[in-house]
């Protein structure tokens, strides 16, 4: 693992499936180093709320790609989480609903959406802490840390019924669906750090990692 980008900046990739608590721990990380945060996932959502929102056809790469290349979307990363404006209008809060959960697998499975999301992540400047599920491996090979957080299907099942409607059986088989939709473009990084979530509490997550960060990174490489 190199300690900077070929850029001379930090970027700490956290990967992992729905709900692997992965947007927490980066949040929480990027505030303790100082750093900001990325969410890739707000991007194939925004895609999503677009795509949704004009009719079109979610398996038709080329209508999706054309809909989005004629919208102007923007990410701004922000500490406290990060906000999307479409054509200047912030959606954010439509952005993590039952049917953008649903819908946002058959998006994101388009080669040409990914290298959209893609285009839009390498041009975020700086040094940064991004979540997503191919962060490690498509999107920033060359990270200065990179990790795979995992917790077993039960657990996340639970953590996502505390977040959205419907029943934990119902909840349980939604990110079944979505963990077999995204198992192509969510293999872990060969050099990334491992961490199991489920036994351990947030604060506990967020300090392992943030041991990790320290024994890869220079001393006071980002920590402030
Ligand atoms: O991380 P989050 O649950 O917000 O991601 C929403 C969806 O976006 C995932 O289920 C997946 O389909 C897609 N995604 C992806 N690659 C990423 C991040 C998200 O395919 N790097």
């Amino acid at each position: 693992m190199s300690a900077m980008t070929a850029e001379g900046r930090t970027v700490i990739t956290i990967d992992g499936p729905a709900a692997s608590g992965k947007s927490t721990v980066a949040r929480l990380l990027a505030d303790r180093l100082g750093i900001a945060y990325v969410s890739s996932g707000l991007l194939y959502r925004a895609a999503t709320h677009v795509a949704l929102r004009s009719n079109v056809e979610l398996t038709d790469e080329e209508a999706v790609v054309t809909l989005l290349r004629s919208h102007e979307v923007a990410l701004e990363p922000d500490p406290s989480g990060n906000r999307v404006r479409v054509d200047g209008v912030d959606v954010t809060a439509e952005l993590h609903t039952d049917a953008i959960d649903v819908a946002v697998s058959t998006v994101a499975r388009h080669a040409r959406v990914r290298a959209w999301v893609t285009e839009r992540l390498r041009e975020v400047r700086g040094s940064f802490v991004i979540d997503g599920r191919d962060m490690g491996t498509a999107v920033f090979p060359q990270a200065s840390v990179k990790f795979f957080l995992t917790a077993d299907p039960e657990v996340r099942a639970a953590r996502r019924a505390g977040e959205r409607s419907g029943e934990l059986r119902q909840v349980a088989e939604r990110l079944r669906r979505r963990d077999e939709q995204d198992a192509r473009q969510s293999a872990p990084a060969p050099d990334a750090i491992f961490l199991d979530t489920g036994p351990l509490t947030l604060e506990e997550v967020v300090e392992r990692v943030l041991q990790d960060v320290r024994a890869a990174l220079p001393l006071g490489a980002v920590e402030r």
